[in-house]
C-alpha cells in the first residue's frame, strides 16, 4: 500500500527546503497534497506529516511502545548524549521523567517567582536606552540564569566557573545549512562540527566538575533536580553514573533555556507588532499596581490577558515546528497503512494555522484564548501525550514574570517597521535579528514590589 502523497522532488531538494525555508515548504506540501502527506528528507528519513486534530490525537495517544519518540529524536544525541530523557523510550524513559518532574510541577512555580523577577530586573537594567539592540541574547541570559539557579540549585559560582559563558558559546548556532547534514560529512578539521565538539567538551568539563562537587557535599535537604538525580537509585539500588547525570543536565539546560528565550523573543515581537494587544496588556499590568505605582510581581501569573498573549504567541510562532514518533508496530493513519521505520510527524506549525481550529489563523488575536478550553490536539507548542514537554508549567510561569515584569517597568518599540520574520536557528524557529528593539523608557526598580512584598 502506498504512503500518503507528497512532493516528488529528490530527497536532497526536500532536505534543503525543510532546512532553509521550513514553513513555506510545509505550507506548500499541505496545500498540494492534503493531510496526511509524506516528506522524504535525505539523511533523515521518511516523514508522514499529520495536521488534523483527530490524526494528532491518534499519534499522541498511541501505545508508546508502538510509536516511540526516543529513536526519532536521535538527531539530538551529539548535544544531549544518549542517556538523555529525550532519547530514551519505555521504562527507562518513564523512570527518568518521574525523577525530573517534581521540581517542574505546577505547584512548585510560586517558589521561583521572586528569583525570576530579580533576574528579570537585573537584565532590564543592563539594556541600553535609546539605541537598537537584539533582545534574544538578553532573554538567553535570563533563562540560563533561571535554570541554573532555580532548577539546578547553583549559585553565582556557576557564573564564576565560566559555565554560563561556555554554554553561550556552545549554543551559538552553526551555519543553518549544516543543521540536518549527517555528521559523517561534517567531521573534518576546522569544520563547524569540530568547533561544536570542542565547545561541547568545554561545557562537559564544567558540568562534570559541578557533579563531582555536589556528590562530595551531598545535602539531603536540597530539592533541586541535580540533588534528586544524585540521590536516585535504580531497581538494583545503583545511583546514576556521571555520564547519565551529565546527559540529563545538558538536556535540562538546553531544552529548558534556549526554547524559553526564543519564545520570549517571539512574545515581545508579537506584542510590539500589535498595538491593540499591547495597549490591553498595558492596562492589565497597570491594574496590578498598588496606589504608589508598585507592581506586585506575585500577581503576574494570575493576569488573564498576559496568559492569553503568551499562548497566542506560542500558537502563531511555535518554537519547534514539529515533533516525531517512529513507527514500530503496524498503524493506519488517515486511511494509509504506515510501514515500520517511517516517522510520524505531528506538525505543530500546520496544526496551529488550521482555519477550522483557529479562525483568521495568521492574525495575532490573544483574546481567542479568553475563557477558552484548550484542546491539546489543536494547541501543541509543547508536544503531547506521554512525551509532552516536562518544562511547560515552568516555561509559561517564567514567561509571565519576564514579559509582564519588563513591560510593566519599561517601554519598548521595534527597531524597524519591517515585520519580524521566522528564521531557522538549528532545530528551532527564531525571530529574525533576535527581535531588534529600542528601549524607550525605563522606570526605576523600586517601582516593582517583589513577589508579594508590601
Ligand atoms: C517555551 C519553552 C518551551 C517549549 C516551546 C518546549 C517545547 C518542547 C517540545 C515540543 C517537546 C517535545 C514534546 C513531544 O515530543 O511531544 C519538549 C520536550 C521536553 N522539554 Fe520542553 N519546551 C520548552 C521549555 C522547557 C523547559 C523550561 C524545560 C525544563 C526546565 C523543558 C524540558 C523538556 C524535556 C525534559 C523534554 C523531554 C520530554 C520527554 O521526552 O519525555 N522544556 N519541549
Amino acid at each position: 500500500m502506498p504512503l500518503p502523497p507528497g512532493p516528488r522532488q529528490p530527497s536532497v531538494a526536500q532536505l534543503l527546503q525543510f532546512t532553509l525555508r521550513p514553513l513555506p515548504f510545509l505550507d506548500q506540501c499541505l496545500a498540494r497534497h492534503g493531510d496526511p502527506f509524506t516528506m522524504r528528507v535525505a539523511g533523515l528519513g521518511t516523514y508522514v506529516v499529520v495536521t488534523a486534530p483527530e490524526l494528532i490525537k491518534q499519534v499522541f495517544t498511541a501505545d508508546p511502545e508502538a510509536l516511540p519518540a526516543g529513536e526519532a529524536n536521535a538527531i539530538l544525541e551529539p548535544v544531549v548524549g544518549r542517556n538523555s530523557v529525550l532519547l530514551l523510550d519505555g521504562k527507562p524513559h518513564l523512570r527518568q521523567r518521574r525523577l525530573l518532574l517534581p521540581p517542574l510541577h505546577g505547584e512548585r512555580m510560586q517558589a521561583y517567582t521572586q528569583l525570576m523577577a530579580e533576574i528579570t530586573d537585573a537584565a532590564l537594567d543592563e539594556m541600553p536606552l535609546g539605541a537598537p539592540f537584539s533582545l534574544h541574547p538578553h532573554m538567553q541570559a535570563i533563562t540560563l540564569k533561571v535554570i541554573l539557579r532555580a532548577v539546578f540549585g547553583l549559585d553565582e559560582s556557576a557564573e564564576r566557573s565560566g559555565l554560563e559563558r561556555k554554554l553561550a558559546e556552545f549554543l551559538r548556532p552553526p551555519p543553518t545549512i549544516t543543521t540536518f547534514i549527517p555528521i559523517k560529512y561534517l567531521d573534518f578539521p576546522l569544520s563547524p562540527y569540530r568547533t561544536f565538539l570542542a565547545r561541547r567538551d568545554a561545557v562537559d568539563v564544567e558540568l562534570r566538575a559541578i557533579i563531582r562537587a555536589r556528590r562530595e557535599a551531598a545535602d539531603p535537604a536540597r530539592s533541586d533536580i541535580l540533588s534528586l538525580l544524585l540521590a536516585a537509585r535504580d531497581e538494583e539500588g545503583q545511583p546514576m553514573s556521571d555520564d547519565e547525570l551529565r546527559d540529563e543536565l545538558m538536556t535540562m539546560l538546553l531544552a529548558g533555556h534556549e526554547t524559553t528565550a526564543t519564545a520570549l523573543s517571539w512574545a515581545f515581537a508579537c506584542v510590539l507588532e500589535n498595538p491593540a494587544a499591547a495597549a490591553r496588556l498595558d492596562a492589565e499590568l497597570d491594574g496590578a499596581r498598588s496606589e504608589g505605582g508598585r507592581l506586585d510581581t506575585a500577581l503576574l501569573p494570575r493576569l488573564e490577558f498576559l496568559d492569553c498573549v503568551l499562548k497566542e504567541s506560542l500558537r502563531l510562532r511555535p518554537i519547534l515546528p514539529d515533533v516525531v514518533r517512529r513507527v514500530r508496530a503496524p498503524i493506519t493513519v488517515g486511511g494509509y497503512a504506515i510501514p515500520l521505520g517511517v516517522d510520524l510527524m505531528p506538525c505543530i506549525h500546520l496544526a496551529h494555522r488550521r482555519a477550522e481550529s483557529w479562525p483568521e489563523p495568521d492574525r495575532f488575536l490573544p483574546q481567542r484564548f479568553q475563557g477558552a478550553k484548550i484542546d491539546p490536539y489543536t494547541w501543541l507548542p509543547f508536544g503531547g501525550g506521554i512525551r509532552r514537554c516536562l518544562g511547560m508549567a515552568f516555561a509559561l510561569h517564567e514567561m509571565k514574570i519576564v514579559l509582564g515584569g519588563m513591560l510593566a517597568r519599561a517601554r519598548f518599540r521595534l527597531a524597524s517597521p519591517r515585520p519580524v520574520r521566522v528564521v531557522r536557528r538549528t532545530i528551532t524557529l527564531a525571530p529574525s535579528g533576535g527581535t531588534r528593539v529600542v528601549l524607550i523608557s525605563r522606570r526605576p526598580r523600586a517601582l516593582r514590589a517583589v513577589a508579594g512584598a508590601s
